[in-house]
């Protein structure tokens, strides 16, 4: 197991739950149809379309994004005094992978606790993941809207941020996340972003800011949430170092 993996003691929930209930719902009807109405072949490539969706979401929510993280912070190269900002950090999976990897640093979380974006989405959940993963002396947990931090100028090595920002639907807003990202971070500190849309409007809005080595990388199969239009990409930057 590498630093980062998460212990089975934590319990991380699943993304935007109803979602993968609608495709075991959508498999679950076209099968009880495909004897009764029409032809029955329809049916049953929806049924298998859906079931397919189904596996990769989960694949994706429950494992996929954790091994994702693990090379994205392994490029990090984090010596392990870094302090570290997670945006929208839900139930913890990537603040307490974070954390792992950073013995003598810390790692911030913000979110506003939305059990739509993640199931049993509370506080509560993610101070007990990291109590079961031996990092809650390095966490701490703020409530808060991430396109409006509280924190000064400057304060942190590392921002990360996994599958957040494309649930804000008003782009004002998830260029208040960029920016503000940006401010929070020191010169030449770094920016990672894994996420499924606005991904190319992450990049433009980090390059208009001044940051520098914006890079945008798709991460595989094992982040399609479902499907190739829902994959997870990264968007690495640096901010200006003056
Ligand atoms: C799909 S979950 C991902 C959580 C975590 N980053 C992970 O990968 O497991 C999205 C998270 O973003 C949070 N969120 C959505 N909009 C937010 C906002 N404007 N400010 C703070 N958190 C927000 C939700 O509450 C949720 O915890």
């Amino acid at each position: 197991m590498s630093s980062g993996s998460p212990t089975g003691r934590e319990r991380y929930g699943v993304d935007a739950p109803m979602v993968p209930v609608a495709f075991a719902a959508a498999a679950v009807v076209a099968l009880a149809l495909a004897p009764f109405v029409g032809l029955a072949w329809p049916w049953l490539i929806i049924a298998a379309a859906s079931a397919v969706q189904l596996g990769l979401y989960l694949h994706a929510t429950l494992r996929g994004k954790f091994r994702i993280w693990e090379r994205l912070l392994d490029e990090a190269q984090l010596t392990g005094d870094e302090r570290i900002l997670d945006l929208g950090c839900g139930r913890g999976a990537l603040t307490i992978a974070a954390a792992r990897r950073v013995p003598r640093g810390s790692v911030d979380g913000v979110d506003l606790w939305r059990s739509v974006d993640q199931s049993g989405n509370v506080e509560e959940a993610t101070r007990a993941n990291a109590v079961a993963a031996g990092v809650s002396d390095r966490v701490s947990l703020h409530t808060g809207d991430v396109g409006d931090l509280s924190f000064d100028d400057h304060t942190f090595d590392l921002v990360i941020s996994s599958l957040v920002i494309h649930n804000i639907h008003d782009a004002a807003h998830r260029a208040s996340v960029i920016s503000e990202g940006l401010r929070v971070l020191k010169p030449g500190g770094r920016f990672v972003i894994a996420d499924i849309d606005h991904v190319k409007e992450y990049a433009e809005g980090l390059r208009a800011a001044g940051a520098t080595e914006v890079q945008v990388t798709g991460l595989g199969l094992g982040g399609w949430f479902g499907n190739p239009w829902f994959r997870m990409t990264s968007v690495r930057a640096r901010s200006a170092t003056s």
